[in-house]
């Protein structure tokens, strides 16, 4: 796979899996954008010391609160003046924060809801201008209706579909960009940009494995609420995420795919 690929919350669980998961599928430039400086510092000297022997990545890290509008127009700047275009934007960058709807704090509520809603919209905005000015990448297919100009992920998760007690602002948000990545497909089809999501059930990461949360991740992977039984790992859906930015999913538009290990189907 070519092109370059560019990561929000990239430097931990799903969105560091995806690094390795475009780079495993040959991708070599990479911008992976995080709030946390030291995990990026962590995770990309990971990636370097990972390197198969004659294979060369190129890595921009760069630390960047999603929320802050001008920050990402900067770091998309600083992606393209490196890389020239950014053909696989995958915005993972996301946080929870639990309390019954009655009892949010404001600032609580508005940080979940600026991060996971907001944030996502911000980066979508400059990943679109660029991706709209860039031309297309070149098509390794026969059929040359399958090129693309770029392609955005977006991570929802299945509370885009169902609630989640004491988690009105999680819960409200990724719906909330439901909505965004469905948009965003029919306003940019014709430009030949696909925009998509990605619905993951419960999934081993920093979030799920946290003392407060951690309860949670054993009960709901039981069979009776994920009938696979058990969590998914980071790489599970890095591996969809990396196929729906691809080629290969070139006819797949304004979807969000559930990959859930069957949580939704009951
Ligand atoms: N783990 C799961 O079970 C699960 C399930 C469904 C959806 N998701 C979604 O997957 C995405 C990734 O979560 P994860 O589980 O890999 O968690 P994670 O905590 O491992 O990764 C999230 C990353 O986002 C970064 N981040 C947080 N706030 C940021 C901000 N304001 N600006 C820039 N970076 C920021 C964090 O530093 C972290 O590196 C999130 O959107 C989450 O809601 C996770």
């Amino acid at each position: 796979m070519e092109g370059v690929a560019f990561i929000t919350g990239g430097a931990s669980g799903i969105g560091a899996a995806t690094a390795q998961a475009f780079i495993s599928k040959g991708v070599k430039s990479l911008v992976l954008v995080d709030i946390n400086q030291d995990n990026l510092d962590t995770f990309s000297q990971k990636l370097i010391n990972d390197q198969e022997e004659g294979v060369k990545i190129d890595l921009l890290t760069l630390q960047c609160d999603v929320t802050d509008e001008i920050a990402i127009k900067e770091v998309i700047k600083k992606a393209v003046e490196k890389f020239g275009r950014i053909d696989y934007a995958v915005n993972s960058a996301g946080i929870t924060n639990k309390s019954k709807v009655g009892e949010y704090k404001t600032e609580d509520w508005n940080r979940v809801i600026n991060v996971n809603q907001n944030g996502v919209f911000y980066c979508m905005r400059e990943e679109l201008a660029q991706m709209e000015k860039q031309n297309y990448l070149t098509c390794k297919s026969k059929d040359k209706c399958r090129a693309q100009r770029g392609s955005i992920v977006n991570v929802c998760s299945i509370n885009s579909f169902v609630a989640a007690k004491r988690n009105a602002a999680y819960v409200t948000s990724k719906h909330a960009i439901v909505g965004l990545t469905k948009t965003c497909a029919l306003d940019y089809a014709e430009q030949g940009i696909r925009c998509n999501g990605i619905a993951p059930g419960y999934i081993e990461t920093p979030i799920t494995l946290s003392p407060q949360n951690i309860e949670v991740l054993k009960k709901s992977t039981q069979p009776e609420k994920t009938p696979q039984g058990r969590p998914g790992i980071p790489e599970e859906i890095a591996d969809v995420i990396v196929f729906l930015c691809s080629e290969g999913a070139s006819y797949v538009n304004g979807a969000i795919w559930e990959v859930d290990g069957g949580f939704l189907t009951l």
